[in-house]
């Protein structure tokens, strides 16, 4: 049966048992996870179908944005202030005890090197105390894998993870099974968006002061005219699934430089046509990751490794969570006959459920538990499956005109 089938049953057993610790001695197999690689610290206990019993998440975004950026001495200090309070939180909410748990799975690659430590230090003394098996989790993989927690979505499908640090096309094959397809050769989609936000000053803005840099600028391009300037879609020519965003980046700060004069406007100060460039800004991302994943999804039809029945594409992380953008794409997957499944922004943006839920499907396939520590060591870079992505080139897939016009 399927998680979200699951979910039902288990859900119309909380609500009606007595007690809720009844209904935990019925279901046994429950997962806390720990989520520290950038800057947020998350935890959840969920159970194998996929119900959450408690989950907390402290945000480091507003110091961050106050200081301009993620600076991981900050983040580490942060996390080691936090974690400890965010895990008792989820277990306390769960009200499972840490020896009614199956196991415990922790992010240990990618991320931060600072924060990754934090979480797996933790975690290496919690299971050792609590003598419990430790699953160690792929950031990526998680994300990719969140949208199986609330929809059955059978292998293989193709998934595209737009975040601050990844951007990134690949076909899961399996839960431990990548192929990559395409991925960013300079920065994410997530930090151009956060940099041109900081370029602008955004955080001067009255209703942005507490928005991260992609949220603010989709809040702005709301009002502003997309057509007010024109920023070239990168890498036209080039006939991959590659993305590039630090071309993008510097003629956003080009045309920012020019109205800066224009204007006589000061450094901190906001620009009259910041709804317009955050509208271009965000429309050229859009657009850019929209033309990647088309030519994914013709490159997977073309190799046989879309199924024949409701082939989907799963969209997730941070950036994930523009509807503007999940508009472009649902242009491109209504022209190509695939469906397109975005979970909800609280499992697009980083949390402690999408790494309990990675444990769940690890723990249900027996792969990756660990009962021996001592050899676990966490992992700032680690790619995401096998690399294709010079296959996906060779075979310079051009694509067929599609107007990804959205109506505002
Ligand atoms: O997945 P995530 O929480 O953390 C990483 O693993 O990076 O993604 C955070 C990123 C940030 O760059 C943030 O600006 C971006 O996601 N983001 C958005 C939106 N909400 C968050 N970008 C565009 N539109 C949004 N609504
Ligand atoms: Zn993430």
């Amino acid at each position: 049966m399927f998680p979200c089938a699951l979910n039902e049953a288990a859900r119309f057993w909380m609500k009606h048992c007595t007690s809720r610790r009844a209904f935990s001695t019925l279901r046994s197999r429950f997962v806390l996870g720990i989520e520290t690689s950038c800057d947020e610290t998350g935890a959840a206990v969920l159970d194998e179908t996929g119900v959450i019993w408690g989950e907390s998440l402290y945000s480091q975004k507003k110091t961050h944005l106050d200081a301009g950026g993620i600076i991981p001495t900050v983040a580490q200090r942060l996390h080691r202030e936090n974690i400890s309070r965010v895990v008792q939180e989820a277990l306390d909410r769960s009200g499972i005890e840490p020896s009614e748990l199956t196991a415990v799975a922790t992010t240990v690659k990618p991320g931060l090197a600072l924060s990754l430590g934090v979480g797996l230090d933790f975690s290496l003394k919690f299971v050792r105390l609590h003598e419990k098996p430790f699953i160690p989790i792929h950031h990526m993989e998680a994300h990719a894998l969140t949208v199986r927690m609330l929809h059955p979505v059978d292998f293989p499908f193709l998934v595209l993870l737009v975040s601050g640090g990844h951007s990134l096309l690949a076909l899961a094959k399996g839960i431990d099974e990548f192929l990559l397809l395409g991925q960013t050769l300079d920065v994410a989609a997530g930090d151009t968006l956060d940099k041109i936000a900081r370029r602008l000053s955004l955080r001067n803005h009255p209703e942005c002061s507490t928005l991260s840099g992609g949220q603010a600028i989709e809040l702005l391009a709301k009002e502003g005219d997309r057509l007010a300037f024109h920023f070239k879609s990168p890498m036209g020519q080039l006939y991959d699934c590659n993305f590039s965003f630090a071309g993008l980046r510097n003629q956003v700060t080009m045309a920012i430089n020019k109205k800066e004069r224009e204007e006589g406007v000061e450094k901190g100060q906001l620009l009259s046509c910041v709804k317009d460039i955050a509208a271009a800004s965000q429309h050229t991302v859009a657009s850019h990751i929209a033309k990647r994943t088309h030519r994914a999804i013709l490159f997977c039809k073309s190799k046989g490794l879309l199924p024949q029945h409701n082939p989907t594409l799963v969209v997730s992380g941070g950036v994930a969570s523009n509807e503007y953008i999940r508009q472009t794409l649902k242009i491109v997957t209504d022209a190509t006959g695939l469906h397109l499944l975005c979970p909800p922004t609280k499992f697009c943006t980083d949390n402690g459920v999408m790494i309990a839920w990675n444990g769940i499907e690890r723990l249900k396939q027996r792969k990756g538990i660990m009962s021996y520590t001592e050899e676990v060591n966490y992992e700032p870079k680690a790619p995401l499956g096998l690399d294709i992505t010079s296959e996906v080139k060779d075979a310079a897939i051009k694509l067929p005109p599609l107007k990804l016009r959205i109506n505002s």
